[in-house]
């Protein structure tokens, strides 16, 4: 019985491919796929997707397990069960924005890849705020006037930084996280759950 994986594309995927050497897989054929986007090992089948899709292909089963941040669970909620957090892609939800800014007695409109995020945030703070979508780049909003702020996953700090932009508020920590198709758990338990306890390994979070 196979297991297949759903691995998010870029940063977090080059931190998971460290983290599953350091347990003892063999990683080789993951590090040389090229372009290739379904790649089988001796111990699992994977896929790269982009982080918002991860969680499409463990709910509806295609794939077992999933490698996904937190700020995607906590933006979409899908239909899943959310194993354990893992030891990397450590960043933070912010609300970020020029300096300088000034509080009017208007509106605020803010910028986000995270709108459910941005409205449960500002909804607890009793704040009423228009929020722009957009798919990426959003710390360009407050510097050329689309938005007075922008609610974003902060991680060194760097993007704002050469932007110009700072943090106003922390609004909560992410972390990437293990999740699993529920029926994948109860069906092919006998494949997986040695599978999670080899990732565990020793000292990990549970
Ligand atoms: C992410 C995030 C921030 C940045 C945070 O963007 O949206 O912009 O990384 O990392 P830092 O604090 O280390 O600079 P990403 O590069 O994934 O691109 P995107 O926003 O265009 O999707
Ligand atoms: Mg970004």
């Amino acid at each position: 019985m196979t297991i297949s994986i759903a691995l998010t594309k870029g940063r977090v995927e080059k931190q998971f491919l460290q983290y599953l050497k350091s347990r003892g897989f063999h990683v080789e054929p993951l590090v040389e796929k090229g372009r290739k986007l379904l790649v089988e090992t001796d111990a699992f089948t994977c896929i790269f997707v982009k982080g918002f899709d991860v969680a499409t292909y463990v709910e509806y089963g295609i794939c077992d397990l999933g490698i996904v941040g937190e700020d995607i669970l906590a933006e979409t909620h899908p239909d899943v069960f959310d194993l354990m957090p893992l030891p990397f892609g450590k960043c933070r939800f912010a609300l970020a924005g020029k300096p300088e800014a000034v509080r009017h007695q208007r509106k605020r409109r803010i910028a986000t890849k995270y709108p459910n995020v941005t409205e449960q945030f500002f909804r607890e703070k009793g704040e009423s705020v228009d929020i722009v979508k957009l798919e990426g780049s959003v710390e360009l909003a407050p510097i050329v006037g689309l938005a007075d702020a922008i609610v974003d996953i902060v991680e060194t700090g760097n993007t704002l930084r050469e932007n110009g932009l700072t943090v106003i508020e922390e609004i909560q920590p992410v972390t990437a996280r293990l999740i699993a198709n529920r029926s994948a758990l109860k069906i092919k338990k006998q494949a997986i759950w040695p599978f999670i306890e080899k990732l565990q390994g020793e000292g990990v979070a549970k």
